[in-house]
């Protein structure tokens, strides 16, 4: 085990060479691998050195690049927020302060304190998580919802698909109803996963939608991001 560090690593570079992992006795396979890739990724590093709390911060900043997802004043929501990536990111720029929160995130992990954003502390699946997001930007309409969500996995992968689209659904439901017109909805799918129903569910409710998967998504991961935009307003409630 290198000295001081207490991960076992192998060999450190000076010149980005790669760290390789050595299987710490009780550490398993998978977690090794896990660590062997968190040290050797760029984007990891990255996201250290400018300040963001996950690699995910990049994904978000690349979409904005591609589609142009945020704009000074807009209204977003952020499910699956934590650590804070997302919410990092977007608060700059449509200029969200303490002041006038234009943000608000919901996970049901702890997170931070993230200047000008409100955090929620829930389950998105939970009955009142709908209207304690609404409530929490002053009943406004929003201008994104954005979902970095996954179910967590069971193994069963029955039940993973289930739970994962089920999982972006809620999401797409929940953007329908909260989203002012002309909003955006993104949201984290799995390749092969997508369903049918989500999709026309999208593109009745959207101008347009589309698949992007950012390069900061490991291209070894089947996640890839929906991005609906131009919403065509609320239905008419009878
Ligand atoms: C990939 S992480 C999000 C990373 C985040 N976008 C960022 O930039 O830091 C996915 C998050 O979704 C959350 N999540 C999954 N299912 C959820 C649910 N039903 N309600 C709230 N949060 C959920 C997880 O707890 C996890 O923190």
């Amino acid at each position: 085990m290198a000295k001081g560090t207490g991960q076992g690593i192998g060999r450190t570079s000076a010149k980005g060479l790669k760290v390789r992992v050595k299987t710490a006795k009780g550490r398993k396979v998978g977690s090794t691998l896990w660590l062997q890739r968190q040290l050797n990724d760029p984007y990891v590093a990255k996201a250290r050195s400018e300040g963001y709390r996950s690699r995910a911060a990049f994904k978000i900043q690349e979409l904005d690049e591609r589609f142009t997802l945020f704009k000074k004043g807009m209204r977003i929501v952020d499910l699956g927020a934590a650590p804070g990536g997302w919410s990092q990111i977007a608060a700059p720029k449509v200029g969200s302060t303490d002041q006038n929160p234009l943000i608000v995130g919901i996970d049901y992990l702890d997170m931070d304190p993230i200047s000008g954003v409100i955090l929620l502390k829930k389950d998105f699946n939970d009955d009142d998580a709908p209207e304690a997001l609404i409530s929490a930007l002053g009943g406004h309409k929003v201008d994104v919802v954005m979902s970095d969500m996954a179910a967590p996995t069971t193994g069963h992968r029955a039940t993973d698909h289930i739970r994962i689209i089920a999982l972006v659904e809620l999401a797409a439901h929940f953007a329908i109803q909260v989203l002012a017109p002309g909003g955006t909805f993104i949201a984290k799918v799995f390749q092969g996963g997508t369903e049918h129903e989500l999709l026309n569910l999208l593109k009745q409710n959207f101008a347009t939608t589309q698949h992007a998967k950012p390069k900061a998504s490991r291209a070894d991961s089947a996640e890839t991001y929906l991005v609906a935009r131009g919403f065509k307003g609320a239905p008419q409630q009878d």
